[in-house]
């Protein structure tokens, strides 16, 4: 079983080192004070993340399984492909569906999944080499900001980005992000994207502040991974998780809001941080996005959406875009 499992660690020695660091410096001295989401993903956060998909609150990922459900047979005969790519993959219990799709059209040969948690990506990996007896699986540990890590894998290849992750990047990350994707892809790759979509505020604000309290400790864990890494001396009792829906830029933020005046000591970037009462820290964005907003902005980037699905309830969009010849 082991020797179709690959694992490629990708991302350099001194990441924690040199690209957490250089993250919580330039975020928490800036105004907003903000860090970016991909560091929630420590072994605890990737187990957080998987109980945020069984919260009855969070819509997102019973939604998209509903379109992959219905749609993955034709998914596959449209792109008859022979790799199956993904980026931020995480348990890759979705991606199932496209692989049961791909192995019945009896085209794929490699699934090749992208994370930045190891853990996610070895836990996931020796699963699917157990069911798909088959396939070779060659994951990569690495930043898709940074590296696709897309090589001679072999051709048609479809690259899947899901869980609406694409919604975590501001709108410049999305387009260097589209960029990098549309250089990497040649005419006969597609693109399987999932999207979240603008809807009431109250669905969305839940979907962020479940009843258990568990988006909240995967909010605060970012505060776990500082202290662990960088020898911060953060106190997650200290601070308020807060989920707000910002109108104008049709994004939920999570927020985690100092319950006090609190000074906090982060030792490895010599950084001292005085924090008001009520002030916070941004940790997320998560983008919610409309059909025409996103079909332009892909278009932008270079690619043309071919097919555009939702779930019944039109919460979620999966769409299949090719590069635009
Ligand atoms: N695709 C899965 C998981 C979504 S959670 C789903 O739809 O349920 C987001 C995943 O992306 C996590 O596994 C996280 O570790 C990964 N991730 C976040 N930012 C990343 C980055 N910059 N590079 C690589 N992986 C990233
Ligand atoms: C991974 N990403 C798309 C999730 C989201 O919905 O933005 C992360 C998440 N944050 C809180 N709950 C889930």
């Amino acid at each position: 079983m082991t020797n179709r499992l690959t694992i490629d660690l990708r991302l350099p020695q001194d990441h924690l080192a040199t690209t957490l660091r250089a993250d919580v410096l330039h975020g928490l001295s800036a105004a907003p004070r903000t860090l970016p989401s991909k560091w929630f993903y420590d072994a605890h956060g990737s187990e957080l993340f998987e109980q945020i998909t069984r919260l009855p609150e969070y819509y997102p990922t019973r939604a998209e399984q509903e379109i992959l459900t219905r749609r993955a047979p034709e998914i596959a005969a449209l792109t008859r492909a022979r790799t199956l790519v993904e980026l931020g993959s995480g348990s890759s219990r979705k991606t199932r569906l496209i692989l049961d799709a791909l192995t019945t059209a009896g085209t794929l040969q490699r699934y090749a999944p992208l994370d930045v948690s190891g853990s996610a990506l070895a836990e996931a990996g020796e699963a699917l080499c157990l069911d798909y007896p088959d396939l070779r699986v060659a994951a990569t540990v690495t930043d898709f900001e940074q590296d696709l890590a897309l090589g001679d894998e072999p051709g048609p290849r479809l690259l899947a980005f899901l869980g609406s992750t694409i919604g975590n990047l501001n709108p410049a990350q999305r387009q260097s992000f589209y960029a990098t994707l549309r250089h990497a892809l040649s005419g006969d790759d597609a693109l399987l994207l999932g999207a979240d979509l603008v809807k009431d505020t109250d669905v969305l604000v839940r979907a962020y502040d479940d009843g258990q309290g568990v988006t909240a400790a995967f909010n605060k864990n970012v505060l776990n991974v500082l202290n662990r890494e960088l020898d911060a001396d953060f106190d997650p009792a200290a601070f308020d998780h807060v989920a707000v829906w910002n109108d104008a830029e049709e994004r939920i933020e999570m927020h985690l809001r100092s319950r006090c005046a609190q000074t906090v000591k982060i030792p490895a970037v010599d950084l001292v941080l005085d924090l008001g009462a009520g002030e916070s820290l941004r940790t997320e964005i998560s983008t919610k996005f409309r059909r025409e907003a996103l079909t332009a902005e892909l278009a932008t980037g270079g690619f043309t959406v071919s097919h555009w699905w939702t779930d019944r309830a039109a919460r979620f969009a999966l769409l299949l875009a090719v590069p635009t010849r």
